[in-house]
C-alpha cells in the first residue's frame, strides 16, 4: 500500500503540485501533509496487512455495538432494513441463500476494514481502533464465529477463518450474458468483432436496489448547470448525502421524495415538522427503518431541501 502512496505522491511532484514555487502554478490542491496520509490509507488487506495495533473485546463490542449499531442492524445483527450482519452461515451454495456479513465473507480482516472506514454510517471513521476491533469481534460473536469470552487484536484477528474462506469462485459473475458469465471473458486472438459495444447488465432483482443510480451520479458526471431553484436543492440534496437513504421517484432506504410529497400535499404544517424530523431523525411513519438526524447539513439547506420535496421535488 505504501508504494501506491509513494506513487501518488510522486506523481503530484511530477505535475508539479508540491515543491516550493510551483506549488501555486496551476492553482489546483496542495501536497498532503504525512498525517493527511495516514488517516487516508488505511486499507488492510485478507492477509493482515495493514492492521493497526489495539485489540478489543467481544464484551466491549457489545456495549459499543448495542449504542451505535444496534438501531440499525438489529439487536442481534438480524435486520434487513440496512444490512443483516448475522445468519445464514451455510446457506451460500442451497436453493436459498441467505447473504450476510458472516456468511459471505472469506476474510474477517475484511469486516475489520470496513466498520473502521464506512461505520457507523452517519458517523463514518469516529471510532477508534480498539473499538474497531471489539466491533468486529462482536459482530463475529453473533455469527459463532468467535466464543463470547474472545478478545481480539492484530494476530487473532488475521487467524481466524471465516466460514466462506473457500466458498468465493469464478465460475459466475454479476450476471450472465447470454449464459457466459459477464466477468470470465476470454481474449480474443483472431477473427474479432470487428465493431465492440461495451455493455453491461445487472441481474434483474438488483435493478433499482439503489435508487436510481444515474440520478446519484449526475452531479460528478455532468457538467455543472448553474444551480437554481430546484437544480439548486438537488445538487444541495446530493451534498448532504440525502440520495444515499432516498430517491426521488423510487424509495431506497427511506420513503421517495414524491411520495413525501404526495403524503403532506394538504398540510400547512408539514415544513416545520420536517425540517425538524430531518434534523432530529426518526422512524415509524414509513416503516420501522430510522433516519438518522442530520445535524450535520445548514439549517438553510434543511429547509430549502424539504420546500423542494414539498412542491413535488421535480426538477
Ligand atoms: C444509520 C444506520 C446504520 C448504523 C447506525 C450502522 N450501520 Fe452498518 N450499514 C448501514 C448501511 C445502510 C449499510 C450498507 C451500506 C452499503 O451497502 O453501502 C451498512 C453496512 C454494514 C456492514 C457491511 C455489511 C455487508 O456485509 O455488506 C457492516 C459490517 C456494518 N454495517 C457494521 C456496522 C457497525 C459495526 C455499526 C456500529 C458501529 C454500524 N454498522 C452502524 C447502516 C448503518
Ligand atoms: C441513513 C439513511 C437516511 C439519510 C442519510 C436520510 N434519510 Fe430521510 N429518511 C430515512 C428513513 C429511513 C425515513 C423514514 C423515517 C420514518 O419512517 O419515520 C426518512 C424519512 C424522511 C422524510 C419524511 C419524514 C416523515 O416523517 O414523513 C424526509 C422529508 C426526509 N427523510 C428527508 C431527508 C433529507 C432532506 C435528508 C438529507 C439531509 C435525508 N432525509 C437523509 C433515511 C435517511
Amino acid at each position: 500500500m505504501f508504494n501506491w502512496v509513494e506513487g501518488l505522491v510522486a506523481a503530484a511532484f511530477a505535475l508539479g503540485l508540491s515543491a516550493g514555487a510551483d506549488a501555486s502554478r496551476y492553482d489546483l490542491g496542495r501536497t498532503p501533509t504525512t498525517a493527511e496520509i495516514a488517516a487516508w490509507d488505511i486499507d488492510v488487506r485478507p492477509d493482515g496487512t495493514g492492521l493497526p495495533d489495539g485489540r478489543g473485546s467481544v464484551a466491549d463490542g457489545q456495549r459499543l455495538y448495542d449504542a451505535k449499531c444496534a438501531s440499525c442492524h438489529g439487536t442481534f445483527g438480524e435486520s434487513t432494513d440496512y444490512m443483516a450482519l448475522a445468519g445464514g452461515v451455510g446457506t451460500l451454495a442451497s436453493d436459498q441463500p441467505v447473504r450476510t456479513t458472516g456468511s459471505k465473507l472469506n476474510y474477517a480482516t475484511t469486516l475489520f476494514d470496513y466498520i473502521r472506514r464506512a461505520m457507523p454510517f452517519n458517523a463514518p471513521k469516529t471510532l477508534t481502533n480498539d473499538e474497531v476491533y471489539a466491533l468486529t469481534a462482536y459482530v463475529l460473536n453473533l455469527n459463532d464465529i468467535v466464543p463470547a469470552g474472545a478478545m481480539l487484536d492484530r494476530a487473532s484477528l488475521i487467524a481466524v477463518k471465516m466460514p466462506n474462506r473457500d466458498g468465493f469462485t469464478r465460475q459466475h459473475g454479476m450476471g450472465s450474458v447470454r449464459g457466459t458469465p459477464d466477468t470470465r471473458a476470454k481474449a480474443c486472438m483472431h477473427d474479432c468483432v470487428a465493431n465492440v459495444r461495451v455493455t453491461s447488465e445487472l441481474p434483474e432483482y438488483a435493478k433499482g436496489s439503489h435508487g436510481d443510480i444515474a440520478l446519484q451520479t449526475a452531479h460528478w458526471i455532468a457538467p455543472q448547470a448553474p444551480a437554481s431553484g430546484s437544480a439548486a436543492a438537488i445538487a444541495t440534496a446530493k451534498g448532504a448525502g440525502c440520495m444515499a437513504c432516498h430517491g426521488v421517484a423510487k424509495g431506497v432506504i427511506g420513503p421517495a421524495f414524491v411520495d413525501v410529497a404526495r403524503k403532506y400535499a394538504d398540510d400547512a404544517g408539514a415544513e416545520a415538522r420536517l425540517v425538524r424530523k430531518v434534523e432530529e431523525g426518526g422512524s415509524g411513519v414509513w416503516g420501522s427503518a430510522p433516519m438518522p438526524g442530520q445535524a450535520h447539513v445548514p439549517a438553510a439547506d434543511v429547509r430549502a431541501i424539504v420546500r423542494w420535496i414539498l412542491g413535488g421535488a421535480g426538477d
